[in-house]
């Protein structure tokens, strides 16, 4: 990997120890001129004309494509959306729920995982069961409490592959086993995982996974993917739709809805300049190869929490065991606030990162374009905090 290269590409890397990608990814330049190709279409030739819409048209097409790559699933499966958020929502909202199903959930979740499994509890009295882990627990001990949580009367499990939290990789192939053998279906919230770690919808058999353009793809804001199993696409339901759910000729005495396919979740008008960018944000990540960026993520974050562990009064909160861990990497400083920790970091080295909330931590994210130096000034910061 010619990461030099790779860093030459992404403007804010020359001036800005950048390790928040988890929150929100640096866009490599040509990203952000694919993005300004189609503004320009659009200001020029106008948006409605007939090569503008026959092109934006493919750049759609395109984008979901580049999806399916990166789930390995086949474009039939696969949406592009506009974040983690609207897919989880699509499939949340989408599900039909009977009174008295249960979904299980874990106390260290995101809002986003948090907030739709509760509220459709609250609509349709669905049990939402929280299995408590902490930070601590193993793959064994978070299998075995979430196995706890399960009933006969469990729908589904609802997790993040990757906390973000801690950024722990939580066991998922494990608990596909463990939810497929009884019935239960697994929805995953990739937030942190697309561009970050190999995914392989076809060989896990996950049934639900929704991922952001933003974060580890580097693509913009308003962009995302959602991908769902296709034995489950007839159960779920377009709970918001539009003038793109209906068949042709649109008949309002004679509705008829397009046919059971993905196309179904499309209500209206979608940003094409936003899927411009996540298409060229998933070339340029595929170009590299996430098999590969998965590995160096792993080495740097390895070497991040070896270093960090050694300061006095600093206290690792994510996972060291490389099966557990990924590129976020979150650490404790006694006696001091992660906000303040977040300010200093970025006053002192323009270097930066942010806070999390449970357990309270400083978070690195660690991606390929980072560098064993910029380690080194955030070990070197943390130090003189210290
Ligand atoms: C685990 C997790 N889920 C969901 C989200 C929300 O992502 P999006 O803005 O793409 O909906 C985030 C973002 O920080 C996250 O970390």
């Amino acid at each position: 990997m010619d990461v030099e290269k790779i860093r030459s590409q992404i403007p804010v890397l020359e001036h800005t120890a950048y390790l928040n990608t988890g929150w929100s990814g640096p866009p490599p330049r040509r990203v952000a001129e694919a993005m300004k190709h189609r503004i320009d279409e659009e200001l020029e030739k106008g948006p409605i004309m007939a090569e503008v819409l026959e092109a934006g048209r493919e750049i759609q097409a395109q984008a979901r494509e580049a999806a399916a790559q990166v789930f390995n699933a086949t474009v039939d499966e696969v949406l592009v959306t506009r974040n983690t958020t609207e897919g989880i929502n699509i499939v949340l909202s989408g599900l039909d729920w009977q009174q008295g199903d249960e979904i299980v959930i874990c106390d260290m979740e995101h809002g986003s995982v948090i907030a739709p499994s509760q509220l459709v509890g609250q609509r349709y009295g669905v049990n939402v069961k929280v299995a408590d882990i902490t930070a601590t627990d193993s793959s064994e001990a978070i299998l075995t409490k979430i196995e706890a949580a399960i009933t006969p009367k469990t729908r589904m499990v609802f997790v993040s592959h990757i906390l973000y939290a801690t950024g722990r990789r939580m066991p998922a192939e494990e608990l596909r086993a463990l939810t497929k053998g009884n019935g239960i279906l697994l929805m995953l919230d990739g937030a942190q995982t697309g561009g970050h770690i190999e995914l392989d919808m076809a060989r896990s058999g996950f049934d639900f996974y929704s991922i952001p353009g933003q974060k580890w793809l580097l693509g913009y804001e308003g962009s995302g993917a959602l991908f769902i199993k296709r034995e489950h696409l007839e159960r779920v339901h377009p709970a918001h739709t539009g003038g793109r759910g209906i068949a042709r000729p649109v008949d309002a005495h004679n509705f008829q809805p397009v046919a059971d396919t993905m196309e179904k979740f499309l209500g209206g008008s979608v940003s094409v300049p936003v899927q411009a960018a996540f298409l060229e944000a998933t070339k340029f990540i595929e170009e590299v190869g996430i098999g590969n960026i998965e590995q160096r993520n792993l080495d740097l974050a390895e070497s991040a929490k070896a270093k960090l562990s050694e300061i006095p009064g600093v206290t690792v909160t994510s996972p060291l065991e490389r099966r557990d861990s990924s590129g976020l990497v979150s650490f404790a400083v006694d006696g001091q606030d992660p906000v303040s920790v977040v300010e200093r970091l970025w006053a002192n080295h323009r270097l930066v990162v942010r806070q999390v909330g449970y357990p309270a931590a400083t978070r690195a994210s660690i991606h390929f374009f980072n560098t064993e130096e910029e380690i080194d000034l955030l070990v070197g910061g943390v130090r003189e905090l210290v």
